[in-house]
């Protein structure tokens, strides 16, 4: 069975996103997402996927939405968290990958954080004004195995620090 994989940029205050797009401007926590999830199928809702517009590349969208009339040839649509994961378990087995990424926004997050079996937490050194926000973890049952922090780049408006935790 694939793992279920969250992948989130949070501030210090748990800000994620900010009038239906992000809080701050981090080309290299892009970059990190495009490698972090290339290749494999993403599970977004539909207010993420409305603030990207389009598929993004080298991987398979599935978009997750409650409206029935919610068409594109060029995604795949969920109406519910477990149709988006079984669709994702099938596109992860066709793509010969054993992940699932779950990358937003913050209805998503909390919708599958206790079927998580693994997150990718940027966290960035802002505590920006937000109206979505990552659900608190109880560290408890996260551990961590991984830190890093990747040099700033010139265009980042903050330094952040990626935390990979896997569930006790
Ligand atoms: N910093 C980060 O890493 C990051 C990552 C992603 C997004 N973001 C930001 O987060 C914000 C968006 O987050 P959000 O919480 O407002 O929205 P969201 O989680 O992206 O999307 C919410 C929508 O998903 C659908 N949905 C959610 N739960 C569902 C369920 N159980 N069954 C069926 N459909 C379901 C509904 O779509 P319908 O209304 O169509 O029914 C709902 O309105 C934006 O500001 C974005 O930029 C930040």
């Amino acid at each position: 069975m694939a793992k279920i994989v969250l992948v989130a940029a949070v501030a210090r205050n748990g800000a994620i996103g900010v009038k239906g797009g992000l809080p701050w401007r981090l080309p290299s926590d892009l970059k990190h997402l495009r490698a972090t999830t290339w290749g494999r199928p993403m599970i977004m809702g539909r207010k993420t996927f409305d603030s990207i517009g389009k598929p993004l590349p080298g991987r398979e969208s599935i978009v997750v939405t409650r409206d029935a009339t919610f068409a594109r040839d060029d995604v795949h649509v969920a109406r519910t968290i477990d149709e988006a994961l079984a669709i994702g378990a099938e596109r992860a087995q066709a793509m010969g990958v054993d992940e699932i990424m779950v990358i937003g926004g913050g209805e998503l997050y909390r919708a599958t954080l206790d079927r998580a079996d693994r997150i990718v937490l940027s966290e960035v050194d802002l505590a920006p004004q937000g109206d979505a926000f990552f659900p608190a973890l109880d560290m408890r049952r996260w551990r961590e195995v991984s830190r890093e922090t990747p040099p700033r780049g010139e265009k980042d408006d903050a330094a952040f620090t990626v935390r990979v935790l896997e569930r006790i």
